[in-house]
């Protein structure tokens, strides 16, 4: 009984020092959902650097991948509400995967929102061997080869997958689709000829179009990109309506002190402030949300706007998770 007490109490002085702690004290995780070297990773890497100056503790970048990054957002949402896990994601994970799977978690119920992080636009891309100049020919040479052309996607849902529909349904074209654990291995397969197209993020795309080892034949926005001015916009190209905006967003899971949330969002706003970051995310096509809407109130009321709209959308297309 003695030595009940005695670890008792030592367990009660244990949970107290952790509580009296300052916040962070150790290290915290981002939760990739996706394979490393893709988009929503450069991304996490780039913001877990400059959120470390910060927060005065590593941000550790962590990929959990599979089932369009269902997984590693289901990791987070079962995760302690402390403060040390993060779930770093974008419009497929914490938007589209809920009207396409049978989630064990609850896209709203389950995050605390963090903070809204940049967003960009997806770019029709093939390999170079497709004899196509423009989106008109591109579209000419997938009727003419149907049974043949494969366009990568990092699963069910992902964005890669939902654009390549959205493309596939205004051009009247049919091709098969290649699941990959991420866009960072279906960008390589492209390179290296294994397949034939992604309609991809541009932040993942761009540096292999600029190295001229993709070829690109539309930006998925109404304007053109600054950072790459010579490709036009879908419309301008020939297929008007195909208007993807990828945005990011950080989340907890639910239940984070109000007070630490509010510290991870000053970190991940300084970070975006920040004139080098800045333009390392301008450079990947990436366009930083105005100050006053990088709140959590801000992405969790863009969140539930972006699931009323594209729920009903998704689910009319009849689009199936794995
Ligand atoms: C990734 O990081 O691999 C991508 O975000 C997946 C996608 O958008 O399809």
């Amino acid at each position: 009984m003695r030595l009940f007490a005695i670890l008792l109490a030592a367990t009660l002085a244990g949970v107290a020092d952790a509580a009296a702690q300052p916040y962070p004290s150790h290290p915290i995780t981002m939760v990739v959902p996706f394979a490393a070297g893709g988009p929503v990773d450069a991304l996490a890497r780039i913001l877990s650097e400059r959120m470390r100056q910060s927060l005065g503790q590593t941000v550790i970048v962590e990929n959990v991948t599979g089932a369009a990054g269902t997984i590693g957002v289901g990791r987070v949402a079962r995760a302690a509400a402390d403060g040390y896990i993060l779930s770093i994601g974008h419009w497929s994970t914490h938007v589209v995967n809920g009207a396409i799977y049978a989630l064990q978690y609850d896209l709203l119920r389950d995050f605390d929102p963090v903070a809204l992080l940049p967003s960009n636009p997806m770019i029709v891309v093939s390999k170079n061997a497709v004899p196509a100049r423009n989106l008109g020919g591109l579209v000419a040479w997938i009727k003419a080869n149907e049974s043949k052309v494969s366009a990568g996607t990092a699963g069910a849902g992902s964005s890669t997958h939902i654009a390549g529909v959205y493309f596939q349904n205004l051009t009247g074209t049919h091709f098969q689709f290649v699941p990959y654990r991420g866009t960072g291995p279906a960008l390589q397969d492209l390179v290296a000829g294994q397949i034939d197209l992604i309609v991809d993020q541009a932040s993942n795309s761009l540096q292999q179009v600029r190295d001229g080892k993709i070829r690109p034949y539309a930006v998925t926005a109404k304007t053109r990109m600054p950072t790459a001015p010579d490709i036009p916009t879908a419309a301008e190209a020939g297929v008007p309506g195909l208007d993807i905006s990828v945005w990011y967003g950080l989340w907890a899971p639910k239940g984070t002190p109000k007070e630490i949330i509010t510290r991870l969002n000053q970190a991940a706003v300084e970070a975006l402030a920040d004139p080098v970051m800045r333009q390392r995310l301008a450079d990947l096509g990436l366009e930083i949300p105005a100050r006053e809407i990088q709140t959590p109130e801000a992405l969790g009321a863009h969140q539930k706007a972006e699931i009323a709209k594209w729920w009903p959308i998704i689910k009319a297309a009849g689009i199936k998770g794995e």
